[in-house]
């Protein structure tokens, strides 16, 4: 991943320059603290773009994947003090950060009785981002698990999904096991209608109104899917 490093030092100004984006994500983000952060730089205009309607409100946020904290304390700040965070980590050396800036519980991405206990702790939740082991059989299970227990109006965040064409990760360019597969099949439950075929998975074609692909981060909307309908509206 080297051959990815920013090998400049003004990190705002990257960002400002290519994406067009000064919003305060990026202070949060490109101001050094104790905590050590790593995100790529076209994420933080993206993350703005999808998280802003939740700032400062009581948002139930869950992060998969703890690492040293450092995004944790990013979305303290970013969210305000009303949220309630909570990530999630395999590796116990991460339960040090509990209380810092959010709670932490350790357990694994892919145990269903875990996240429901987590999420019952949080009294529920509004936003998933899976910065986990980016594994695709985990990406997948947490989904599973976690995308029906998401709220109306919710949004299930998976990011480094560039994961999903190395085969070291469970994926590949023609891999079947390659996420994008399961993103497809989202597509095709969410045109069931159009194309006559039973859902995969009926719940998500109730539930998915929305699907957006960016450069390895995928965003999927929560909410009240109702039977198309159109109108021939004016003077024929
Ligand atoms: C990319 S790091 C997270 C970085 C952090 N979100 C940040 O931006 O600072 C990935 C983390 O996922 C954790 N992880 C790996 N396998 C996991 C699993 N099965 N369940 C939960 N967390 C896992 C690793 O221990 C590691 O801390």
């Amino acid at each position: 991943m080297a051959r990815y490093s920013f090998d400049g030092t003004d990190i705002a100004g990257d960002i400002a320059g290519k994406y067009g984006f000064d919003g305060d994500l990026v202070a949060i983000f490109a101001t050094p603290t104790q905590a050590v952060v790593d995100k790529w730089h076209h994420y933080i205009p993206l993350y703005d773009r999808y998280f802003s309607r939740f700032r400062n409100r009581p948002v139930r946020f869950l992060e998969i994947g703890v690492s040293q904290g450092g995004s944790l304390s990013m979305w303290r700040k970013y969210f305000g003090e009303d949220a309630v965070l909570f990530g999630i980590d395999v590796n116990p050396k991460c339960a040090a950060f509990n209380g810092h800036s959010a709670q932490v519980r350790i357990g694994s991405q892919d145990d269903a009785e875990f996240l429901a206990r987590v999420v019952s702790e949080m009294g529920g939740v509004d936003i998933v981002l899976d910065d986990g082991s980016h594994q695709m059989d985990h990406i997948r299970s947490s989904l599973a698990s976690l995308f029906p227990a998401l709220s109306m109006g919710g949004i299930y965040v998976i990011e480094d999904l560039h994961t999903a064409y190395w085969d070291t990760f469970g994926g590949g360019a023609h891999s079947d096991g390659n996420f994008f597969v399961e993103v497809r099949k989202i597509i095709d439950d969410m045109h069931h209608w159009y194309s006559g075929r039973v859902p995969n998975d009926p719940q998500r074609a109730q539930t998915v109104t929305g699907l957006h692909i960016h450069d390895s981060m995928v965003v999927i909307d929560k909410g009240q899917v109702y039977q198309p309908t159109h109108s021939k509206v004016g003077r024929v």
